[in-house]
């Protein structure tokens, strides 16, 4: 069968922390900043926010658009690297939306990729699996991970949560054109929040072991790593090239996409990207200026809003890329 998409939603925490608000606490300024990145403002988790609490907010504002009533929703896909349980956040979610019908929910790890994957991930299950209205939510709260002492990441950061809903319908009617996706390991190294070193490299527990390595030490993970320019290099090659690619299985030139939307990630990768596609600058979306780059949310989000704003219309063709950690990349060609 087709899939369509039939609404979007978001939701970001209250607490809005500008460029200024960073010069305070890292050698940094607005100015370096916006030139660089093309951020100004980012939203940050606070109090009782969670991701679990962002993302039920943005998925009941898209299952409201779409007027699908929770107990419909067959399928829960929640693309976050960042969960708040290490298990998994799908189920909780599914549970705080009033899903009763007992759907299949799990998570996705794909970082800035993640909602990609989630799209390709709902098509699969509705073409192939017979499911009917799937849910599809980027949410994340790397704020958690950053180490708000480096100035090379702290300024990039934000929490959110998109969600849309994807739902079954004729051929005819198929909104999900193409897909293209990818990872390589071999690139974790510019871009990785690991469990720490000593922990993996077997350092024996301090209530001395028996058994040489084991019991093993309890886990955590150290900040987010990152070579920016690597990462950089990377999304301007490759961003492009699996674009081209997507249009191509949609067998659509460039010309017939209404809207660019990239992983809200740096504006310069935007500017360059779109230059190479030959994308107008005004077919381009972006957002980043209020949000930073929110990782699996950033493209819902950027949807969400340019939908609600009347940009994106019924009908409107959309090239969407996400990149990021992994490394993981995909592009879909949809029509909203
Ligand atoms: N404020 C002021 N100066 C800074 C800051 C800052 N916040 N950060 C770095 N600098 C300094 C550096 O120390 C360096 O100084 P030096 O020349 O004296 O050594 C200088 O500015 C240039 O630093 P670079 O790191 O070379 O700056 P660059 O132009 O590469 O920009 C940036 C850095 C913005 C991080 C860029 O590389 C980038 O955006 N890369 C992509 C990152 C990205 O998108 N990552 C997320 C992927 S998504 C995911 O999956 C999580």
């Amino acid at each position: 069968s087709g899939c369509k998409l039939i609404g979007c939603g978001s939701a970001v925490p209250s607490l809005l922390i500008s460029n200024d608000d960073l010069a305070k606490i890292v050698d940094t300024n607005d100015e370096w900043i916006a030139t660089r990145t093309g951020i100004r403002n980012r939203r940050v988790v606070s109090g009782k926010d969670s991701l679990v609490g962002l993302a039920v907010e943005a998925a009941t504002k898209a299952l409201e658009m779409a007027e699908v009533v929770p107990e419909d929703i067959d399928l829960v896909l929640m693309c976050t690297s960042t969960p708040d349980d290490l298990f998994g956040a799908a189920p909780q979610i599914q549970k705080a939306l009033g899903c009763t019908k007992n759907p299949l929910s799990y998570d996705i790890t794909a970082a800035c990729s993640g909602f990609v994957l989630g799209l390709v991930s709902a098509a699969c299950h509705i073409r192939g699996g017979g499911f009917k209205n799937v849910l599809v939510i980027g949410a994340d709260t790397l704020s958690r991970f950053v180490d708000w002492t480096d100035r090379g990441t702290c300024i990039l950061f934000g929490d959110a949560a998109g969600a849309v809903v994807v739902q079954a319908c004729d051929i005819e009617d198929d909104g999900l054109f193409s897909f293209d996706v990818h990872s390589d390991g071999d690139g974790r190294r510019h871009l990785n929040a690991s469990v720490k070193e000593s922990q993996i490299d077997g350092e024996t527990s301090s209530n001395g072991s028996v058994f040489g390595d084991f019991p093993p030490k309890q886990s955590s993970y150290s900040c987010i790593q990152m070579n920016g320019k690597e990462v950089f290099r990377f999304a301007v090659k490759s961003v492009p090239q699996s674009i081209e690619s997507a249009l191509q299985k949609a067998g659509l030139p460039a010309s017939a996409i209404d809207w660019l939307l990239l992983h809200q990630a740096n504006q310069r990768i935007i500017d360059s990207v779109a230059t190479r596609l030959q994308f107008p600058p005004e077919r381009v979306i972006s957002n980043l200026a209020n949000y930073g780059n929110t990782s699996a949310a950033s493209i819902p989000l950027a949807l969400d809003e340019a939908v609600r704003s009347g940009k994106v219309k019924p009908g409107h063709t959309i090239a969407t890329s996400g990149f990021g950690a992994g490394l993981t990349w995909g592009s879909a060609i949809v029509r909203w």
